[in-house]
């Protein structure tokens, strides 16, 4: 039996023999409705069980229906549906679960909470509720800042509700400031984190015996002190699969090269900036490892020269520069692999995805490809999603993967890493 203690309300207990948590999910109407989307994926693989509940604007950005077909259940978004099989809905469905989450929480939202108006089935449900409750607001910075909604937030935390505070970055409405939903992931550990952790430990510990090597971001390659090549990685395709790989158990390195993504906690993190650099420390760490994922976008050439001092443009009116080829790093640890080492790398491509796929897999010598399409919409770099196609060594089928976040993917390349390491 797990005791919560919400200031707002009295405790909530939960029945372990359901073994799943309960999670009523509010969709309010902002842009970042569709990222509730994958709340809801993340929170069902941590076992959890979740119904939704809409406002009308949140329906007018997403359907109901697609809500519907994810959780199984009927998507409430007005008590008075005459579709509705619950004639009151708004107690039954507070009273059935075991955390409110709300994503996102509008300015308009957040002020109903705070002051008791009940005019939809989302507020209704906040009054109706005695289980804990989490929001995690988005709006432009401005309403954000406004000092009505500091005030209702202040209200809102005296109340004892719990805030998944928005991050700074480009908002909907093309300006910077704070106002950000938080990156899924990070919203669903909180839940997770808020329930006693307990979704988040029902995978199993099965790399408790592995020890992960992985590469991650894009390489600098320097042209002079001030000016390098880079690419678009951000990094938070290999930080996903060093989060997933550390919570299953096993002992991570991430050797990491320029990224915009946060690191996680727990890998130890070994910063570099060119490929040569990189693959320095990939080679005085790879003895160490059981499994090497190349995640990294490592710069295939680099400036045969690096000018020693800032190259003055005053001096020439067209510039050539001469590259030369980097080292392969993810085809040297194949080439020079022990003894049951799992060598896995990718492959983003804008043409012939499969067949060049294949080819990195064959003639490297890998034991999976993961393959993108970087010009499909929610595949590729900075996105917080991806839709990939996993090759794997001795398998004739690709196998296409639908779009799912980047952590929920991380774990889809372990579980075929573990399939490979349970074969032999
Ligand atoms: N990789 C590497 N070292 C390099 C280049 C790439 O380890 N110098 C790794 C990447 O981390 C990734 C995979 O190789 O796992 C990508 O394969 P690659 O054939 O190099 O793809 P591209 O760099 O896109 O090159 P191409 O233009 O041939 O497709």
């Amino acid at each position: 039996m797990i005791n919560f203690e919400s200031p707002a309300s009295g405790p909530v207990f939960m029945n372990e023999d359901k073994k799943k948590y309960c999670i009523g999910l509010g969709v309010t109407g902002g842009i970042a409705a569709y990222k509730a989307i994958e709340v809801l994926r993340l929170l069902q693989r941590a076992g959890c069980d979740v119904k939704v509940a809409m406002t009308s604007h949140a329906a007018e950005f997403i359907r109901p229906l697609t809500f519907r077909a994810l959780s199984g259940h009927y998507v409430l978004v007005d008590d008075y549906d005459p579709g509705n099989p619950d004639p009151i809905a708004h107690i039954n469905f507070s009273q059935s679960i075991d955390l409110f989450l709300v994503v996102p929480a509008t300015a308009n939202t957040l002020a109903k909470f705070a002051n008791g108006i009940a005019d939809d089935f989302v507020s209704s449900t906040y009054l109706a509720s005695t289980a804990p409750v989490m929001v995690a607001p988005a709006m432009n910075s401005l309403m954000w800042d406004h000092p009505a909604t500091r005030r209702n937030i202040e209200r809102l935390k005296y109340d004892g509700v719990m805030f998944v505070e928005p991050v700074s970055g480009e908002l909907a409405c093309k300006t910077v400031g704070t106002g950000k939903l938080e990156d899924v992931e990070n919203i669903t550990a909180q839940v997770l984190e808020a329930l006693g952790g307990a979704g988040a430990n029902e995978r199993v510990s099965d790399l408790t015996a592995e020890s992960f090597l992985i590469t991650v971001g894009g390489t600098r390659e320097a042209i002079d002190p001030v000016r390098f090549i880079t690419n678009h990685s951000s990094g938070k395709m290999g930080f996903a699969i060093a989060a997933a790989a550390f919570e299953r158990g096993a002992k991570v390195t991430v050797v990491a090269a320029s990224t915009s993504a946060d690191a996680p906690s727990g890998p130890r993190i070994v910063r570099v900036e060119s490929a040569r650099d990189m693959y320095r420390a990939v080679i005085s760490e790879i003895d160490g490892a059981t499994v090497y994922v190349g995640a990294a976008a490592v710069s295939d050439y680099r400036p045969k020269n690096e000018a020693a001092t800032k190259i003055k443009k005053k001096d020439m009116d067209e510039m050539t520069l001469e590259l030369e080829k980097t080292d392969d790093i993810l085809a040297e640890v194949a080439n020079s692999r022990k003894n049951g080492q799992i060598i896995a790398g990718f492959a983003a491509e804008t043409t012939n995805l499969i067949e060049y796929a294949r080819e990195k897999l064959l003639k490297k010598d890998l034991d999976i490809v993961v393959a993108n399409d970087i010009t499909q919409e929610g595949a590729g770099f900075n996105t917080d999603t991806n839709i990939v196609t996993i090759l794997t060594k001795g398998v004739d089928e690709p196998e296409s993967l639908p779009l799912m976040s980047k952590r929920e993917l991380a774990d889809q390349i372990i579980d075929r890493i573990v399939k490979i390491r349970n074969a032999g």
